[in-house]
């Protein structure tokens, strides 16, 4: 039974007060339902609208690549300065500490290596993505290949489906094969097929022009760092990303692969939310261990 003792009237109905009605902070996102809302408030810092993600996936087409043979040895001390994870299933569930509090971008597709061709993949059952708490899942959209273009954009659009039924949020991470232009136009193109196509973040690369790119994604951008790079030259591929709109990295190896992979991803972190130029961030990285 209800305990009816001292039930007092309220009083503070703020009358004529308006209620807030804020638009949510993210790009394409305000419509979202609140589970879709929540766990990109999750990825994305709502302080500043810009999210670190520490990207190492890798090795489901790579194998132990350098930088994540170990996971637990150079991963996991990394986990704190980054804003999401993101990672496959297996490395989730044996590696990454269940107590680490930070939101997962899974990745969710999966079935080539770099031994055969690439992007031939299914999607993992979104039951799955449930079960570990996923905040978003990624899925791989090949533009321009003939050979994979079709199949992975209906994986788009099937975890874009099971990604509404269940409130996760998809990002679209745009592929790039030997034969395709690393160019504005080519990006914009595969960033833009992805968010039509329902993904609710877009991962891609930087490009001259690459505000372009971001202003006709009706959805948030993060970029991949790509190959490694020395660490400057990272900073300030970070630090024109970030200028010219996207809401982000999704960097590995040019994090994992530092000789101070601590130093470097919080150099980025100050890049992408403080807007450190490049030179003050490299001297962060240079003064930190
Ligand atoms: C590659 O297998 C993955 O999609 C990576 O998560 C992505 O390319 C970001 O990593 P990196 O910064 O090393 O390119």
């Amino acid at each position: 039974m209800a305990d009816l003792d001292d039930i007092r009237d309220g009083k503070e109905y703020g009358v004529g007060v308006e209620q807030c009605t804020d638009g949510f902070f993210l790009k394409g996102s305000n419509n979202l339902d609140l589970g879709m809302k929540d766990r990109l408030s999750r990825i994305f810092n709502p302080a500043t609208g810009r999210t670190v993600m520490l990207a190492f996936d890798h090795g489901f087409i790579m194998g132990p690549t350098s930088g994540v043979e170990r996971i637990d040895l150079s991963i996991v001390p990394l986990i704190e300065h980054a804003d999401c994870l993101m990672c496959t299933r297996g490395v989730l569930r044996s590696l990454v500490p269940p107590t680490s509090r930070k939101p997962i971008c899974l990745r969710a597709d999966a079935g080539t290596s770099i031994l055969t061709e690439l992007n031939h993949n299914v999607v993992i059952d979104i039951q799955d993505a449930v079960k570990v708490n996923a905040s978003a899942i990624a899925v791989m959209v090949s533009v321009g290949d003939a050979a994979t273009e079709a199949e992975t954009v209906a994986n788009l659009y099937q975890a874009v489906d099971e990604g509404q039924a269940y409130g996760i949020p998809v990002m679209g991470v745009t592929a790039v094969g030997k034969d395709m232009a690393r160019d504005a136009r080519y990006f914009g193109l595969a960033s833009r097929l992805c968010a039509e196509n329902g993904a609710n973040i877009v991962k891609t690369y930087y490009t001259e022009g690459f505000e372009k790119v971001v202003a006709c994604c009706p959805v948030p951008i993060v970029i991949a760092g790509g190959k490694k790079l020395p660490e400057l030259e990272a900073l300030d591929l970070a630090y024109r990303a970030i200028q010219s709109g996207a809401a982000g990295v999704d960097m590995g190896r040019n994090v994992f692969q530092s000789e101070k992979p601590a130093a470097m991803i919080q150099a980025v972190g100050a890049v992408v939310h403080q807007g450190l130029k490049p030179a003050e961030a490299f001297q962060m990285f240079n003064d930190l261990k």
